[in-house]
């Protein structure tokens, strides 16, 4: 690969920013986010830097889970606005050089979905076969749950026909059935009708469920012979209808089973996969002061084709899910991070925010935020982390983090003007409400974290080798630290992150340089000699961090 192939590929080295219109900007001041607010709001994203907007859904929806219990997959949410007003925010967005893409979440329909009324009906119904029925007694399925704390079993026993319909999520999900041609029809419709509205791709929801026929009543001859090809499938069909449109997946799986998702070393399937194993093990290193876990998840990702990209990230829309970690380790982070029951939910996760969980120490939110954008792979930020937003824990569920955005200090933090009832859900009250917390007050101030997420993304997207490049761990003696070398082309950064209190000076030793060679410092003013051998000693403040570029000899980068 080539610099002139970065522009294609441009997911390779973008900054993806998940939003949820309900709760971003109220325009009309119904008391929901809608995408008129949006637009009004497109200018602090390219102000911040992100380079792609994911949209979590905004289909009609019975909302039942937020918006992923859709009732119509061609459809606007009548509270968010019209299909005019998505053909607005994608015009808008791309003006200002903002791709997007949005949610596709096929696993399953709402229960409430015309289709689904039709499927319970009857057992001959045209349209019993969309979704997935058994008729015989279900076995005990509680150990498959993915919403412990609401279900007992993935099967339902409807009463109408007598028969259970799968739903992998809530009961209110009933899972469509992919073996069925029709389906796959209708789903390839849904891809092409939102292409044709100008979107960049799809965040893919729930993606091993989707692949997942067992338990399907249709014929064996019927089934899909190879999930993986049906997912090949459709990304053919997305190249064929857009111009790099990308499906990132959501596959909270081993490497080597993400591996397969991907299409192997193909790349054919998948375009991205968010990280998991890595930002669990960023939490356990975080917890422990141990670069130790991060980094032995950062060198266990397996090689994937060139095309292939990971999508790294701290926190989504959903828990902080631990599911990877062992018990143990799952235990350490929970005392570390979340130690009181209202803070954890499923025994697997957090539904808290970075900077409570960090006490609010400012070296250890731009920290995490340095090391975040300074990983291989492509930074995913959830809407309101650019300002350092904390959980409202009252909410008690996933909700907890999805609260109205914070952009001023005044009622409602600026989100509406309608009356607080009428919100999607309470703005965050307390030490991370609007009055401390807010996108106005952070603009204009130069200490900001705000300040500090631009400076980061900037300096990011000068650094192609972070999305692009090879990566290694340096040896160096102090367990604390995570020092990693990212090199492509002619370009080499190096990192160094302490994630230890105490200050420490690091040993670093780059093959093929010399004292011809430079580190220029890119957060900061600074430069550092190499001795002949590429030797250099590098300061760390406890939990400090440098960006260091390797400066070769006669480089025409902006250093
Ligand atoms: C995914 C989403 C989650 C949703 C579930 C069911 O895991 O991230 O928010 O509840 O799918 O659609």
């Amino acid at each position: 690969m080539r610099v002139s192939d970065t522009a294609d590929l441009w997911w390779k080295n973008a900054v993806l920013y998940c939003l949820d219109v309900e709760t971003y900007m109220d325009w009309d001041d119904d008391g929901t986010g809608d995408f008129p607010g949006l637009v009004q709001r497109l200018d602090h994203l390219v102000d911040l830097g992100v380079t792609c907007l994911w949209l979590m859904p905004f289909y009609p929806t019975a909302e039942r889970d937020d918006g992923y219990d859709i009732t119509d997959f061609y459809g606007v949410d009548p509270r968010l606005g019209t299909h005019g007003d998505v053909v607005e925010l994608i015009r808008t967005a791309h003006d200002r050089g903002l791709r997007v893409i949005v949610d596709l979440v096929v696993n399953h329909t709402s229960d409430q979905h015309p289709w689904f009324k039709e499927s319970r009906r009857s057992t001959d119904n045209p349209y019993r076969d969309w979704y997935v029925w058994r008729s015989d007694t279900p076995p005990d399925t509680s150990d498959q749950v993915v919403f412990p704390d609401q279900e007992d079993s993935i099967w339902e026993l409807d009463e109408k026909t007598g028969e259970y319909y799968l739903h992998q999520f809530y009961k209110t999900q009933p899972d469509l059935n992919v073996t069925n041609p029709l389906v796959r029809d209708e789903i390839a419709k849904i891809v092409g009708f939102w292409t044709q509205l100008g979107i960049d791709g799809f965040r893919m929801d729930a993606v091993p469920f989707l692949l997942d026929t067992a338990g399907t009543s249709t014929a064996e001859a019927d089934r899909l012979p190879d999930p993986h090809a049906y997912l090949r499938d459709i990304r053919a069909f997305l190249d064929r209808r857009t111009n790099g449109g990308i499906l990132l997946g959501e596959v909270n799986l081993p490497f080597d089973e993400q591996l397969e998702f991907y299409g192997g070393t193909d790349g054919d399937e998948l375009t991205m996969q968010f990280d998991f194993i890595g930002m669990q093990a960023t939490y356990l290193s975080l917890a422990r002061g141990d670069a130790g876990p991060l980094a032995r998840a950062l060198t266990g990702r397996p090689a994937t084709a060139p095309e292939s990209q990971w999508a790294t990230f701290v926190r989504n829309h959903d828990e902080l899910t631990l599911d990877k970690l062992t018990e143990d380790e799952r235990q350490e982070v929970f005392a570390a991070f979340g130690p009181e029951p209202e803070m954890q939910i499923y025994d697997r996760g957090l539904i808290r925010r970075l900077p409570p969980m960090l006490g609010g120490d400012p070296r250890r939110i731009r920290l995490v935020y340095s090391l975040l954008f300074s990983l291989p792979g492509t930074p995913t930020i959830f809407y309101g982390e650019e300002i350092g937003m904390g959980e409202q824990l009252s909410v008690g569920s996933r909700l907890a983090v999805r609260t109205p955005m914070q952009w001023t200090s005044g009622t409602n933090g600026g989100f509406s003007r309608a009356r607080a009832s009428r919100l999607p859900g309470p703005v965050v009250t307390g030490g991370y409400g609007p009055e401390f917390v807010n996108v106005a007050d952070q603009r204009k101030d130069p200490d900001s974290l705000l300040t500090f997420f631009r400076l980061l993304i900037a300096r990011r997207k000068e650094c192609p080798e972070l999305g692009w490049g090879s990566f290694e761990v340096l040896d160096q003696p102090h367990t604390a630290v995570l020092a990693h070398l990212c090199s492509w082309d002619d370009g080499a950064l190096l990192a160094l992150h302490n994630l230890g209190a105490e200050p420490v000076v690091v040993p670093v030793a780059l093959d093929g340089c010399g004292a011809e060679h430079l580190l220029a410092d890119l957060l900061v003013e600074g430069t550092t000699a190499l001795d002949e051998r590429g030797r250099a000693e590098v300061p760390l403040e406890g939990y400090g961090f440098r960006w260091l570029r390797v400066v070769a000899p006669g480089t025409r980068r902006l250093l």
